[in-house]
């Protein structure tokens, strides 16, 4: 019989719920405070929070519904133990280690950043191995070689993650939070080669795996302020520069390591110019590359549920009861307490 595992993730403004029945993916429910944070430009911790309290029965119910289970179906719980919003992750750690209690199964208190690799078994498999991880989100740049269950990482960005030098420019041209879907969809209609903006660390073999996007978003910052480019296509080629950074590393991360399988992961790999670029670069270097649909890169309770269900096949030990939520998590663990 298949494991049907039950996946929580509240560790920013997604309530996700998903259900991961074997291998499959059975549920993936989303509620969002997206609308309410967008008003302040950012998320606000204490209206994440608030959120996450009001829709986590609710959207535990309406998985449970989607995936067609009871809640006596369930046979583990996984949940984000971090990183992340501590106020927001406490309420799906509480709701992880009350039903676990109550319903008698194991708990296993995740690492967010793992899961945003682990989710790409939901679609394309089992994981290869080795592998390289580009794992890019709202809070973490980073590349990690993936070897059985040691996860090694080579290097990260030393001032904003991906993410948040798209949330950053999408404001300087003024684009909605979170930027980086409507940067997407501006820089469709701009040029890519418009602006040369700079590529930070390109050619530092001290920073061969390590990125930087401060003096990127700086240089956006003063095109913007001589009004002299069009917007869609300073965002195109903004776009460009990210992609082409990002991509340029991967690759030679592959390449050094002798590796010949990468995995992208986390919100910016919903990013179309990302995807595109990275499988041009993946092809003309013989790596294969696996890339999750958009909705599985974005925060989702699937993720977890799919870390949960590889942990279960992996045979670990599921997590003490008294795991705490963390707001910092090393990037090369996986579970809580490890
Ligand atoms: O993984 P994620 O949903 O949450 C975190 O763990 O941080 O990533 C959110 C980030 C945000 O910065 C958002 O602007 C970015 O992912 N993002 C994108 C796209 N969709 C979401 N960035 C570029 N292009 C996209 N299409
Ligand atoms: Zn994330």
């Amino acid at each position: 019989m298949s494991a049907v595992v039950l996946g929580i993730e509240t560790s920013c403004d997604e309530t996700g719920v998903g259900v991961v029945i074997g291998r499959d993916l059975a549920a993936n429910v989303l509620s969002t405070s997206i609308e309410e944070q967008a008003r302040f430009g950012g998320v606000v911790p204490e209206v994440a929070s608030r959120a996450h309290v009001d829709a986590i029965g609710p959207v535990i119910d309406e998985a449970c519904a989607v995936a067609g289970v009871s809640l006596r179906d369930i046979d583990a719980i996984a949940v984000t133990a971090g990183p992340g919003l501590v106020g927001s992750l406490l309420v799906g750690v509480s709701a992880a280690k009350g039903l676990a209690a109550g319903l008698g199964v194991d708990v296993y208190g995740v690492n967010h950043l793992a899961a945003h690799v682990a989710v790409d078994e939901l679609q394309h498999g089992e994981l290869p191995d080795p592998l390289i991880a580009l794992l890019v989100s709202g809070g973490h740049s980073s590349l990690l070689l993936m070897s059985g269950s040691k996860v090694e990482p080579l290097g990260s960005t030393l001032d904003d993650a991906a993410g948040e030098a798209f949330d950053k420019v999408a404001r300087l041209i003024g684009l909605p939070f979170p930027g980086g879907p409507h940067i997407d969809r501006a820089a469709e209609l701009g040029r890519p080669d418009a602006v040369a903006f700079p590529r930070a660390l390109a050619h530092d073999p001290d920073h061969r795996y390590d990125f930087s996007f401060s003096g990127l978003k700086t240089a956006v910052s003063r095109v913007v302020r001589e009004q002299r480019i069009d917007p869609a296509d300073v965002a195109a080629s903004f776009q460009e520069a990210v992609a082409d950074v990002l991509t340029r590393k991967a690759i030679a991360a592959c390449r050094d390591h002798g590796v010949d399988h990468l995995v992208l992961g986390g919100g910016v790999a919903a990013n179309s110019r990302l995807r595109a670029l990275a499988q041009d670069r993946a092809d003309a270097a013989g790596i294969h590359l696996r890339v999750p649909r958009a909705d599985l890169c974005t925060d989702n309770g699937a993720m977890v549920a799919a870390l949960g269900a590889r942990l279960i096949r992996q045979q670990a030990a599921p997590t003490e009861p008294g795991f705490p939520a963390t707001s910092t998590f090393d990037v090369h663990r996986v579970l809580i307490g490890d």
